[in-house]
């Protein structure tokens, strides 16, 4: 059985939703599992653009089931939003297609206004979240608070499981000094919601266990990118899950094993949203140059990602951390038509050469990177879908990125449509 993770390697926005899109065609079940609506996954289909968020990315194929497992957070409103506004764009999504795991967590509107006052706030150290209450809503998860899908099941224990979940919340208001919250309100909400919730509900552990025994192909698909995950990212300026390949069995009732091929998603350079180190960022003309020609704007916020040089110290180290077999190098189309290119290979610290990205916040503000020149390219790789049409200096380039972070490039994408791909080693393949 070959099943397939997809996972960003850097920060987020590699093209994720792109490569999903064009993998799935092989599988029968995408499954997203951890993150939330604070994905922004972009997919060109012949022109037509799709952009999804809470769902996975299947949604969009025909034929194809979508599942959101338990590790994922859930925003029951926006939930809903994304159905009808992906319906609207001719897409059938209905609960035969989608399943949403009974044990996921729920975002409230609390997490939302918490996260939003967090942000807005003077004295507390700013993330540049996307504002959609994530954090909050794995703090309450954590915390053994946090209200789930089951939980609308049963809407008589409501009132009782939203008191105790506002007891913890409603301290952290007068600590704030901010109004305390009303449960009345946030029940009847969910009461409201429930019926166009519960009947995507499904026990995910025992769906995807049965689609395993019927020989299904699995697509796992990650969220946010290595550099975020909360244990292996750029901490405090993280998100607040993991995106690691064993999170796709954790966060979906699977076992690591039912996991056999890891594909890490690989921007052609770097890009950020929000605070946080970005040792390569390039605050000039180039970072602009990039940044305009790569449409470097978020699906979410609408926010300017900061963009830099590939950084091949920190894909080798996520190629380790993330337990990536191969990776799908992105957007090397944006590259085309430049004179010079760099990749960062190493750093100095205090004087020192390092190979890797420290583990302590200010060290990580302090690195500065070393890099290695390289000769753009003549010709285009723009829409090309075989190796043989990249020019020979783009295929010097990709070849000196896999040396330098030890893994394979197993497909490289030339523009956003579908089908601009080029397949190295097909992943379903053992
Ligand atoms: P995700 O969050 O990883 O799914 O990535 P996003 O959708 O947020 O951002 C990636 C952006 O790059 C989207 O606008 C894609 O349509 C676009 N994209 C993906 N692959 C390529 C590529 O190979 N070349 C170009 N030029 N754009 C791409
Ligand atoms: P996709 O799936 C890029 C970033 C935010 C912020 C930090 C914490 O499209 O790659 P959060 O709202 O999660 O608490 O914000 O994480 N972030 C992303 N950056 N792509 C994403 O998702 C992201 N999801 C969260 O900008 O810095
Ligand atoms: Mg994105």
């Amino acid at each position: 059985m070959a099943n397939v993770a997809v996972i960003g390697s850097q920060w987020g926005d590699e093209g994720k939703g792109k490569i999903v899109d064009w993998l799935s065609e092989k599988a029968d079940v995408v499954v997203r599992f951890q993150g939330g609506h604070n994905a922004g996954h972009t997919l060109v289909v012949d022109g037509a653009v799709y952009k999804t968020s809470a769902l996975p990315s299947g949604v969009v194929r025909k034929g194809k089931v979508s599942v959101i497992g338990n590790g994922v957070v859930v925003d029951p409103w926006a939930f809903i939003d994304e159905i009808e506004r992906l319906r609207g764009q001719g897409l059938d999504i209905g609960p035969e297609n989608l399943k949403l795991a009974d044990n996921a967590p729920l975002i409230l509107p609390i997490h939302r206004n918490l996260d939003e006052m967090r942000e807005s706030s003077n004295s507390i150290r700013k993330i540049g979240t996307t504002k959609r209450g994530i954090g909050p809503a794995y703090e309450d998860k954590v915390g053994r608070r946090a209200l789930r899908v089951i939980d609308l099941a049963d809407p008589d224990t409501l009132e009782d499981k939203v008191a105790a979940l506002l007891d913890h919340h409603n301290a952290l208001c007068r600590g704030y000094g901010r109004e305390e919250l009303d449960g009345a309100d946030v029940v009847a909400k969910l009461k409201a919601i429930a019926p166009q919730i519960l009947p995507y509900m499904d026990r995910v552990w025992n769906y995807l266990h049965e689609a395993k025994l019927a020989g299904k192909k699995i697509l796992f698909e990650g969220a946010q990118g290595i550099l975020l995950d909360i244990d292996h990212g750029t901490y405090p300026y993280v998100t607040s899950s993991n995106m690691v390949a064993g999170q796709a069995a954790t966060g979906s009732g699977m076992g690591p094993r039912d996991v056999s091929y890891v594909l890490g998603i690989t921007k052609a350079y770097t890009t950020r949203v929000g605070e946080g180190p970005f040792p390569t960022e390039l605050l000039d003309d180039v970072g602009q140059y990039l940044g305009e020609k790569g449409h470097e704007f978020g699906v979410v916020t609408g926010r300017s990602r900061r963009c830099g040089w590939f950084d091949a110290v920190l894909v080798r180290q996520t190629v380790i951390t993330g337990g990536i077999d191969g990776i799908a190098l992105t957007k090397i189309d944006v590259l085309d038509g430049m004179k010079e290119i760099k990749i960062c290979t190493g750093y100095k610290l205090d004087g020192k050469v390092i190979d890797y990205l420290p583990a302590s916040a200010p060290e990580q503000a302090r690195v500065e990177p070393i890099y290695e020149s390289f000769e753009g390219w003549e010709g285009t790789t723009a829409g090309a879908r075989s190796w043989a049409e990249l020019p020979a200096q783009a295929v010097k380039y990709v070849r000196r990125i896999e040396e330098l972070i030890g893994a394979p490039v197993a497909s490289v994408s030339t523009s956003p449509e579908r089908e601009d791909t080029i397949l190295v080693k097909d992943p379903f393949q053992d």
